[in-house]
Parts: structure tokens; sequence; C-alpha cells
């Protein structure tokens, strides 16, 4: 075999001249002539495989070029695992948060990645991959310094090519950064809401002082009737005392003591006596409602719902707002006397308070201002109207009147924070506050309220 190879090479060599020189036989030249083009055949085989066989290899350094330069531009932490959570390959972001390198953490249980109190949870990942993916369950990763670093950690099964599961894949996005601004933000949150609380407050007592001044007069009236009745009694008590101990000196004389029962009107004393008594009476009942009236209001805490007869609190919202403004409008009733509704009779007067405050507020400059109060029922919803005459809102307006600090008023006369009260107030209690121009000029606010509970 040896020596027929170095005659096939002595021909091979000769075979461009010489061949006639070796005295073959034409049958055994064909057959070498066969051979020498099958080993250029298998020749120019191998050139070509190992073209190609170069070709994908540096195909695949580009692919792995490629996956590893993907894999550490990646910010999320990627572990990949065999079936058992042994780790198989890590990406340079868990390098970074760990300090340790892929080497350490090849073929070590995924547990050793995680702070003690993940580790637990994390061990039974794989097990949980058999039922499904894990989404966003909340981990924490230890990191170089000891301490643990959140990550919001998403686990998804690895399939062989035969659709066998062959492992786990878990992406970690650290969620350190976004729970610190996330609870910036939240405080913030909470400050904003503080100061509006306290902005809601402040314009709630700026209108109650306006309503003191109403309620001055109010209490005025009672007040001055009562004292002047105790002045009657004061003077009437003398008469009487003077009258009874005449009585006792002069017992035996009728004539002297009916003259001094005249000079003193006694009869006209007693006559009058029952209805001053009344009358003191309903006064002072009067100033006990109104102060029962201004607790009620004055009250922040929510109100039971409670039955009451509704034209008494939309007269006296009306009362109490004019008796305070300089302005004082004609005003019309168009009202259902006797109309019950299910409410908070001090939410109810609030929202009125502030309805008319600004329907007056709007009038100021009206030679003849004018306000009508209705309320009718439709459908299964009591609507109370507040309409005025004056400029109505301009269209841009009507959008965000109802918006938080939205006032048209000056500095310190206005806080733009009635309506929105108002609006917070009526929604609170199952109803809706709305607001319309009047096609005769000037505004109409309808406060909508269930008719039924
Ligand atoms: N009846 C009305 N007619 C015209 N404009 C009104 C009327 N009621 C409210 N507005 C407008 O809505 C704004 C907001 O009212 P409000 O929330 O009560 O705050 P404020 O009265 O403090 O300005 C007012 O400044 C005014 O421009
Ligand atoms: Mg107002």
């Amino acid at each position: 075999m040896g020596k027929g190879s170095e005659e096939t090479s002595a021909s091979l060599i000769d075979q461009a001249g010489v061949t006639q020189s070796l005295e073959l036989t034409p049958s055994t030249e064909s057959a070498w002539i066969e051979v020498i083009h099958k080993m250029d055949s298998v020749y120019a085989d191998l050139v070509h495989y190992q073209v190609e066989l170069e070709q994908k290899n540096s195909a695949l350094e580009e692919a792995q070029q490629f996956i590893g330069s993907v894999l550490s531009s990646i910010t999320d932490v990627l572990i990949v695992c065999d079936t058992e959570g042994d780790i198989l390959q890590i990406n340079p972001a868990l390098e970074n948060l760990t300090g340790k390198s892929t080497e350490t953490f090849v073929n070590s249980p995924i547990s050793e990645v995680f702070s003690a109190e993940s580790a637990e949870m994390v061990d039974q990942f794989p097990e949980k991959m058999r039922q499904g993916s894990l989404v966003d369950c909340e981990v924490s990763i230890r990191c170089a310094d000891g301490s643990g670093a959140p990550l919001a950690m998403n686990c998804t099964p690895r399939y062989n090519r035969d659709g066998g599961l062959d492992g786990i894949v878990l992406i970690g996005r650290p969620v350190g950064e976004l729970r610190r601004a996330y609870e910036e933000l939240n405080r913030t949150h909470m400050e904003l809401k503080q100061t509006q609380q306290q902005l809601v407050h402040s314009e709630k007592m700026a209108a109650l002082g306006r309503l003191v001044a109403g309620v001055a007069h109010e209490l005025n009236n009672p007040i001055s009737f009562v004292l002047g009745n105790m002045f009657a009694f004061r003077r009437n008590g003398n008469r009487l005392i003077e009258y009874i101990s005449a009585v006792d000196h002069h017992s035996g004389d009728p004539q002297t003591l009916r003259k001094l029962r005249q000079k003193l009107k006694i009869d006209h004393i007693i006559k009058d006596m029952y209805p001053l008594i009344d009358g003191t009476m309903e006064g002072v009942e009067r100033v006990s409602d109104i102060v029962q009236d201004l607790r009620r209001y004055s009250g922040s805490q929510k109100e039971e719902l409670v039955r009451f007869e509704l034209v008494p609190v939309i007269r006296k919202a009306a009362n109490w707002v004019i008796k305070a403004s300089r302005i004082k409008p004609e005003v019309n009733y168009q009202l259902l006397e006797g109309l019950e509704i299910k409410a908070s009779s001090g939410q109810v007067h609030q929202i009125l308070v502030n309805l008319v405050q600004n329907a007056v507020d709007a009038m100021s400059d009206q030679a003849q201002p004018e306000l009508t109060l209705a309320c009718e029922v439709v459908a299964d919803e009591i609507k109370i109207h507040v309409m005025d005459r004056g400029p109505g809102i301009a269209q841009q307006d009507l959008a965000r009147i109802f918006d938080p600090f939205f006032t048209s008023k000056p500095v310190g006369q206005g806080t733009g924070l009635g309506l929105y009260i108002s609006y917070g107030l009526a929604r609170d209690l199952g109803g809706e506050l709305m607001v319309a121009n009047r096609t005769e000029g000037g505004a109409v606010f309808t406060l909508s309220l269930p008719a039924q509970r």
C-alpha cells in the first residue's frame, strides 16, 4: 500500500510531461487518471469545507461578541439557571451589583445571589416554574457592601429543542431608585394634600367669618325684643309690687284699691303677661335655633343624613348672606313648600351659602340686582337653582369654574375654593353641582340631590 502510494505520487509528478516514458497500459492509465480526478475533487471539497468552517467560525465569534455586548449593555440583572436552580450564566449587571465575577456564580445555587430574606422564596422558583412564569415578584440581591438591593423579578421557563423544560431565566429590574423616587413623590403628595386641606379649612373659616356678620343681624332681632320684654317685665313687676303692698295696707277700702288698680294699669299688665312670656320664649328659641345652625355649619366632621324640610334651609342660606351683604338684591322664591329631603342639612346649607354669596358678588355693579331661588323635583332628583342677573360666566371659564383656586376676584377677596368645596360636598351627598349661563343673562348654578334614599 505504501509502495503504491509512492508510485501514484511519482506518476502524479510526471503526469504533465513524461507519462509516456512509464510504460503504462491504457487501462491502468485511465485508472490513474480517475484516481487523480477523485483526489482533486476530494481536495477541492476539503478546501471548500475549510473555508466554510472558517466562515462559520467567524460568524460564531461575531454572534458571541454580539450576545456578549448585548448582555453587558443590559442594565437589568439576568440570571440563567438549569432546572435544579444552579446558575449557568449571569450578565455584567449582576457582577457590578454584587462585586463578584461570573465564575464565582456559575454552578452555584441561585439562592447565593440573593439576601437571606429572599433566599427561601428564590429556592422555590424552579418548582414554581413548572407551573408557569412568575411576574414582578420582589426580591433582594446581596450587594458587594452587604446591603440588599431590591429587584422586581420576572422568571420565565427556558425550553430545549424538544420543548422540554431546560431551566429558568430570571430578569430583575433594580427598583431602589424607583422606590426612592416614589417615596419622595409620596411625601410631596402628602405635603400638598396637607396644604390643600389647610387652604380648604381657611376658606371655610373665611366663609364662616362672612356669615358671622349675617348671623349677628339675625340674632340682633330676637335679642332686642327679648330685652324689650324684660324691661316691660321689670316695669310691670314694680307696679304689681306696689299694688300688692297697697292691698296689704288698705285691705278694707275697695274704692281706693280700685282707683290704684286703674292708675297702675294692673288689668293691662295681667292681659299682657302671657303674650310677653310667649314672645320672650319665641325670641329665646330663635336665638337657640340660630346658634344650633351655626354650630352645625362650622362642624367639620361628616354629618349624618337626616330627613328635613328643604325650603327653610334655602331661605336661611339666602337670608344669612344677604343680611351680611352690602348689596340687597330682590329675591324671588319659587320653592316647593313642605318638600322634604334626606341629606345633611348643614352641608346643603353650606353649598347654598357659597352659591348665593357668589351670585351676590357677581351682581355688585348691577343697578337692580335680582336673585331667584327655585326648586323642583325631576324624576328621582331634587334640583335647587340659584339664578342671578350678573354678567354670567365666560365660555372658557365654564370648564374650570370648579377647579381649586380658580377666581376672578382680586387677591384678598377671593380664594377660588368656594365652588371647589361645594362641588365636593355635592358629590359627598350623592348629588351634583352644575353651572350654565341663562339665556336672559346671568348664571344659574344647579344643585341636584337624590330625592329618595
Ligand atoms: N354667579 C356667578 N356669576 C359669575 N361668575 C361666577 C359666579 N359664581 C362664581 N363665579 C366665578 O367663579 C369664580 C370662583 O368662585 P368660587 O370658587 O366661589 O371662588 P371665589 O368666590 O373665592 O372667587 C369666581 O371668582 C367667579 O369668577
Ligand atoms: Mg365664592
